[in-house]
């Protein structure tokens, strides 16, 4: 029997990827880059309002949305990075006016988020006043430990453990802890105490997967599991292996990164807020944005072919089932076009990045 190249390569590939049908892939990074460009107009000409330093007002996704830009910039500096600077500018003093004069509120995650949209801008512009911003918001952190069952708590309620805020806390510590010369506080114990919790807590599964959180009265384990828990991770676990030097953190990531990919996909490959069905709102329209930007840096550390194929295919599938004509992007990958925001159109906008980054 004598196949062609091509069934050749398309056996090939679907052994290597187990059970996902192959997909074209004909795009190019600049193709993706320029799905981005476009993503990122529609974004901020939608629903930036410069007088409040926010997308739709909306505050934790707001740092999201600009942590979109900044991955933009990071990957088109001469096209983006001047707008880039304007938001990161015109952000950091409108929005820290509008939610009066910090970075901080009732949930420690939200602060988390800024945090790490902080960092992000520093890494670009190396401005001082980003990286304090972050320490800021580090310190107001340190007020979240404490809980019996260990880790951090979710809210100043102090009832609630999430993973997320608890990913976020050990990304950030991690990442400071990188950056900060000379720090005044502990960041990398802070990281590692965290981290030595986390990953004892059983809040992961067998099939490695992340669940929500733990209950403070009587320390259970479980909840949902949601895509953006198996990513701010990834981002943690790749800050954590620089700072020590111990490549072991990378292997958990992908084992991490491995089995959302094997749970929270459909027999198409495409990524879907598995215990949210249905349009997403704009909390959960938020996460799977979150999750490929993290799987864009694991790869970008430490590539698998698994890892490029997954973000080509979604963000193929994005632009062709769920994105407009007008540019707009729905909170369903798989399509059809629901009606978008700017969690949608900034979660799309993270696709089309590590898209672009895992392309030639
Ligand atoms: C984005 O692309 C669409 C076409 O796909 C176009 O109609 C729209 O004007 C573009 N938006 C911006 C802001 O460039």
């Amino acid at each position: 029997m004598v196949f062609s190249t091509s069934t050749f390569s398309r056996i090939a590939l679907s052994l290597a990827l187990s059970h996902w049908p192959s997909s074209a892939n004909a795009a190019s990074r600049a193709d993706y880059t320029g799905y981005a460009v476009n993503a990122s107009d529609v974004l901020n000409q939608n629903w930036y309002d410069s007088n409040n330093g926010q997308w739709q007002g909306l505050w934790w996704n707001s740092a999201n949305a600009l942590t979109a830009l900044a991955d933009l910039a990071s990957i088109n500096w001469d096209q983006f990075g001047s707008t880039a600077t304007w938001y990161f500018e015109n952000t950091f003093k409108a929005a820290k006016a509008a939610n009066g004069g910090g970075w901080t509120n009732h949930y420690y995650d939200d602060g988390g988020w800024w945090a790490m949209a902080w960092i992000r801008a520093y890494d670009l512009t190396k401005d001082q006043k980003y990286l304090d911003a972050s320490k800021d918001i580090f310190q107001d952190y340190l007020t979240a430990l404490g809980p019996n069952c260990g880790g951090v708590y979710w809210s100043k309620d102090r009832q609630y453990e999430a993973s997320i805020a608890n990913e976020l806390y050990f990304e950030t510590a991690s990442a400071l802890a990188n950056r900060v010369q000379n720090p005044q506080t502990d960041y990398r114990r802070y990281a590692q105490d965290n981290l030595d919790w986390f990953m004892n807590a059983g809040l992961i599964t067998n099939a490695n997967v992340i669940t929500d959180g733990i209950t403070e009265d009587n320390c259970m384990p479980g909840g949902a599991v949601f895509t953006y828990n198996q990513g701010v991770i990834l981002g943690g676990l790749i800050e954590f292996a620089r700072l020590t030097n111990d490549p072991r953190h990378i292997d958990d990531a992908h084992r991490i990164a491995g089995g959302a990919l094997d749970y929270l996909t459909n027999d198409q490959g495409i990524l879907v807020e598995k215990e949210w069905p249905g349009t997403l709102d704009q909390t959960g329209a938020q996460f799977k944005g979150i999750f490929v930007r993290k799987l864009g840096e694991l790869h970008r550390a430490s590539p698998r072919d698994r890892y490029a194929d997954f973000l080509r295919r979604n963000a193929d599938n994005v632009w062709t089932s769920a994105r407009a004509g007008d540019g707009t992007i729905g909170s369903l990958w798989q399509g059809p076009h629901d009606p978008p925001s700017m969690s949608t159109q900034s979660s799309g906008l993270d696709l089309f990045v590590a898209a672009a980054r895992a392309s030639s």
